[in-house]
């Protein structure tokens, strides 16, 4: 019978004969933390409640360019601890962080040395960068898919009608050698969505809600570990208080001023502009 001293028992013990193993362990160790959370804060009946309100209205505001109950998950730190301990036996691989909910439409494929920036706003920068095993070996052919907010802090799809539909998108094959390179502008740091009910928590607990400057890199190859990581800008504001906990010191890279007018001309960027070399190494797939 369900009591207090037992009432975690008696619900794991319902999912006993779940006939998949892994629904029962998931579900059992579920009930578990939850109810020790319940006891260990002693809820009470109108903070349930107001709980249940808060999933609802995160549930409400997720559609097809919003994602809130990702958001949720990114503040609380799991998206980063889903993420690390999937990644967590990389060794040598670069090291991952954080999707995100701005990956949302399929980028536009370019062609190495093409412009992500459709809007000509922003500090030029060039990207480069290559992927190899961890053995060094080049991984040719190996997609490349990039994200990114703008120099004012906004991706694409939270300004339609005011900036270019996927600008700051594209999807790159390397070379033979692994390697690419693209032309984009220099992000700026930007507040996650703060209008909904994460908004509201960050607020209610006295955290900000920006993330350190970063752009979205995403890399597969056949036989690979697909890697979803960043390229955090090096001396960005909120590198140590990352709203969504996804920096890591490896993926933190100098934007370097480069003042060479006929390296700018070769890229078709003005001079000067930043530079920010980011060598991939994958790993194997599982
Ligand atoms: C992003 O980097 O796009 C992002 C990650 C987590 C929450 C919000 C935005
Ligand atoms: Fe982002």
């Amino acid at each position: 019978m369900f009591d207090e001293e037992r009432s975690a028992d008696v619900v794991a013990e319902s999912f006993a004969a779940a006939p998949d193993e892994r629904v029962r362990r998931v579900m059992t160790s579920l009930v578990r933390h939850l109810h020790a959370f319940v006891k260990d804060v002693e809820l009470t009946p109108e903070e349930w409640a107001a709980g249940i309100r808060f999933l609802t209205e995160t549930g409400r505001q997720c559609d097809d360019v919003r994602q809130e109950f990702i958001l949720l998950s990114d503040v609380l730190g799991v998206s980063m601890l889903v993420e690390t301990l999937h990644y967590r036996a990389g060794g040598d691989g670069t090291e991952s962080t954080v999707e995100g909910p701005f990956h949302l439409v399929a980028s536009p494929p370019r062609a190495l040395g093409d412009s992500i920036d459709l809007t000509g706003n922003g500090e030029p920068c060039l990207v480069t960068g290559q992927v190899r095993d961890p053995g060094g070996a080049a991984v040719p052919g190996a997609r490349v898919d990039v994200w990114q907010a703008d120099a004012d802090g906004f991706y694409d799809v939270q300004r339609p009608g005011v900036v270019p539909h996927q600008n700051l998108r594209g999807l790159f094959t390397a070379d033979d050698e692994g390697r690419f390179r693209f032309r984009t502008v220099v992000p700026r740091y930007y507040p996650i969505p703060t209008d909904g009910p994460v908004g509201r928590l960050l607020s209610a607990t006295g955290r900000h809600p920006y993330r350190a400057a970063h752009i979205h890199v995403e890399v597969s190859a056949p036989g690979r570990r697909t890697l979803t990581t960043h390229v955090f800008v090096e001396g960005s504001p909120y590198l140590d208080s990352d709203a969504v906990f996804g920096v890591k010191e490896s993926l933190v890279l100098p934007f370097a001023l480069v003042d060479d007018p006929e390296l700018a001309a070769s890229h078709g960027l003005p001079n000067p502009f930043r530079h920010v070399d980011f060598p991939v190494t994958m790993l194997p797939q599982r």
